[in-house]
């Protein structure tokens, strides 16, 4: 029976500490703030442009009470929706934790009763739903989807942030877990989407579903991957989707122990899936078998003029997920592992399904790749990320990655896979970025034209600035907008325009 482990071995709830941990995941500037509310007029230092009006939304874990797991990773905590609204030059802040179940009972009860990480065996209570609503946050159809990959989203207010509830597209959702990387097709107007462990914990199924503009599924098509391994992002071109494998698996015996949910597996291949995106069968699937590692997010996937896939995305041999170690318990030392962005060329039409490792496009430690969402599914030539320049940081200071676990970069990289032109921009000598997001600067803008976002921690002031670039000059920042508070290392986040009709950008016109 699921739900019940730690109770039924101790006959009562199990205590939880009264404080967070000193864990480093919950120290410092990862010590959660939990705060909910709004600031209006942020301190700025420059200009914000006058051209830029919308909303940055972005989401981080942040338990809202300390946990009776020791080591929780740190990407187990609530999720807490952050909005800077920007008008006129001005910026205004609202920030609020998802009313997800967990939320509200743990908020009734005063205390954690979730237990590990995707382990519904080490709960303190049973729970319908497990979702922090921790990963992304993304705009449609007027709502804001709060999303964790092993649920259901949760819709929120976008302008005042409360939760509407849990959101199965009135009942067309047909998997029970919906990814955190959904796309979104800047010609069709779709949401593409699939779910992994599709039927449950531990099942391999996959998913695969395209919401159209008016919110009606138009394709779902189930299929069978390989292995229970973790499909954490995904890609779409015009006639594919594209199911990149962690090599992270599943297996519920190890659960039901109280185990974790995932174990690296050294003696698989990192699954590459490829199904048709139109009219397709679940046995229309071709896995691919690229060589083992860990696939990141991805950049993005479009079709060459001979009908190939060009993949592009972050990828390293070694497991970044270092805290889920293999059968015998072995990670790499998180500050030797190194991720690039590398490109996967796929025949979809070829029986040969061996694929050699991939290009290497940048060979420098780096992650969260992001494109001009204008050109998504189509061919981009420029690739924004997180990367980290050790040259330019406090090495004591780096080392503190090794047990928080969060990923910790300081610069952004600009690299056109085209010019193979590299630009970088560096936050400070004890700064660290999270994910950027791009906005292009009008909608007739040249690819890659316009303003990137990034939210900074800043270790000197232990406070958060959101740093604004002009591409025209993507070496300076022209705005750093203060927050009187920290806010704890997020995951994902993104753009709503107020010029884009249902909050996403359109097609980039040809020039
Ligand atoms: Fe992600």
């Amino acid at each position: 029976m699921a739900g019940h482990f730690l109770k039924s071995q101790q006959g009562q709830l199990p205590p939880v500490p009264k404080a967070f941990r000193g864990e480093p995941q919950f120290s410092q500037f990862m010590a959660p703030v939990r705060f909910e509310g709004e600031i209006t007029n942020l301190e700025i230092i420059g200009d914000v442009p006058k051209e830029l009006s919308g909303t940055f939304y972005r989401v981080m874990p942040e338990p809202h009470f300390p946990s009776f797991i020791e080591n929780d990773p740190w990407f187990n905590g609530d999720g807490v929706v952050s909005a800077f609204r920007v008008k006129d030059g001005y910026v205004d802040f609202r920030q609020k934790y998802v009313r997800t179940e967990k939320y509200l009972r743990e908020a009734e009860a005063r205390r954690a009763l979730l237990g590990k990480y995707r382990n519904r065996y080490t709960d303190a209570v049973e729970f319908q739903v497990r979702s922090t609503a921790n990963t992304n946050i993304v705009y449609w159809n007027g709502k804001l989807l709060a999303l964790k990959e092993d649920s259901p989203p949760y819709a929120m207010d976008p302008e005042t942030l409360e939760t509407i509830g849990l959101w199965d597209f009135d009942g067309q959702l047909p998997s029970v877990t919906f990814t955190a990387h959904p796309k979104f097709d800047p010609v069709t107007r779709e949401m593409v989407c699939f779910g992994y462990e599709a039927k449950g914990d531990g099942t391999p199924d996959v998913c695969y579903y395209s919401i159209d503009k008016n919110g009606k599924f138009i394709e779902t098509v189930w299929t069978v991957c390989p292995v229970v391994g973790m499909i954490h992002d995904f890609a779409v071109t015009e006639n594919y989707v594209v199911f990149p494998v962690i090599p992270l698996l599943c297996d519920v015996e190890r659960m039901k122990k109280g185990g974790e949910h995932w174990q690296w597996e050294n003696g698989i291949p990192m699954y590459i899936g490829v199904l048709p995106r139109r009219g397709a069968k679940g046995s229309d699937v071709k896995w691919f078998r690229a060589p083992h590692g860990f696939a990141g997010h991805v950049a993005n996937a479009f079709e060459t003029p001979s009908g190939e896939i060009d993949l592009q995305l972050a990828n390293t041999p070694q497991n970044i997920f270092f805290w889920w170690p293999d059968k015998d318990g072995v990670s790499p030392r998180p500050d030797e592992i190194e991720v690039n962005l590398l490109r996967y060329v796929i025949d979809p039409k070829s029986d040969n399904l061996d694929l050699p490792l991939g290009e290497t496009l940048v060979k420098e430690d780096l992650e969260f790749p992001r494109i001009d969402d204008r050109v998504c599914m189509s061919k981009h030539n420029i690739v924004f990320f997180d990367t980290m320049d050790r040259s330019k940081c406090d090495f004591p200071f780096v080392m503190s990655r090794a047990g928080g676990g969060h990923p910790l970069y300081n610069s952004l990289g600009r690299f056109n896979t085209t010019t193979k032109e590299y630009t970088k921009w560096h936050a400070g000598s004890r700064k660290m970025v999270q994910e950027c997001i791009f906005i292009p600067r009008n909608e007739k803008a040249p690819e890659g034209d316009g303003f990137v976002m990034v939210l900074v921690n800043n270790y000197e002031t232990m406070s958060s600035e959101l740093a604004i670039i002009d591409t025209k000059n993507f070496e300076k920042e022209v705005a750093l907008v203060k927050l009187p508070m920290r806010l704890r290392h997020g995951l994902h986040g993104n753009w709503v325009d107020d010029s884009d009709v249902d909050g996403h950008p359109g097609v980039l016109p040809k020039l």
